[in-house]
């Protein structure tokens, strides 16, 4: 297990793209093909080496997380549970888990409807000071955070769902952090849509010269819109049937 890096799944929100399936259900607890979606980043985390996580979710379906998942203990890890008040944001969800990763930590950010084929670890990237993410070319980069790279592919800053994208590539919902990364999300006002972004955490962190880009290889996709659970929930199926083979 590696100690100096806690895991985080945000598996709030409201869902509100997936309406009537979430109108009684959280998004995260909707089936991927065989499985509940949040089993998806668990196993991203896990195979990052990271056992030690927290599942931060809204008052009115943490309970039904902790009847899925329990201690954690049938998967080999070890969970804790984390309220958010209100769908506040992203950033806000991640707030929550402040307590707990411990001073010299860092936090490996996970959002609870990232399907990721695989996850490569880069050298000290759950040591040193920097925040990381993870980029992948999609066809409708105009749906999520996109990065405008320089030439020598760094990234100058992010734009969240930009009506006219500067590259065609994806910011995922993959994230490493450092521990100061609470004391900025304390600074951040919510955004028009009233939420406090992730994206501006990441160009903080751009204007810092601290931010890291890794250009993801395999398959990734979000599941929140009923095209993205379709196309996630066929990856999941022809993977199944490509290992039975
Ligand atoms: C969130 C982030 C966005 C990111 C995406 C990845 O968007 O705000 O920057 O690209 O997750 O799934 P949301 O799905 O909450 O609209």
């Amino acid at each position: 297990m590696n100690e100096k890096i806690k895991g985080i799944i945000l598996a709030g929100g409201t869902g509100s793209r997936l309406y009537p399936l979430t109108n009684v259900t959280n998004k995260h607890l909707l089936p991927v093909y065989n499985k509940p979606m949040v089993f998806y980043p668990l196993e991203t985390l896990k195979s990052l080496g990271i056992k030690d996580i927290c599942i931060v979710s809204g008052g009115e379906h943490i309970a039904d997380f902790i009847r899925l998942l329990g201690s954690g203990s049938e998967f080999e890890l070890k969970l804790t549970y984390k309220v958010q008040d209100g769908p506040k944001g992203i950033a806000h969800a991640l707030l929550q888990a402040e307590e707990f990763v411990k001073k010299g930590e860092k936090a490996a950010v996970i959002l609870g409807d990232n399907i990721f084929e695989k996850v490569e670890t880069q050298p000290n990237i759950f040591s040193d000071d920097n925040a990381y993410i993870y980029l992948k070319e999609v066809e409708d980069p105009e749906r999520f955070g996109v990065p405008k790279l320089s030439d020598e592919e760094n990234v100058v800053e992010i734009l969240e769902k930009p009506k006219n994208p500067p590259s065609k590539f994806a910011v995922t919902g993959l994230y490493i952090y450092p521990n100061d990364v609470f004391d900025f999300i304390k600074t951040l006002k919510p955004s028009q849509r009233g939420e406090l972004e992730i994206t501006d955490v990441n160009n903080w962190y751009i204007k810092q010269g601290r931010l890291k880009a890794v250009f993801l290889d395999g398959f990734w996709s979000d599941a929140g819109t009923f095209e993205s659970l379709l196309k996630a929930a066929i990856f999941i199926s022809g993977n199944i049937k490509k290992s039975i083979k």
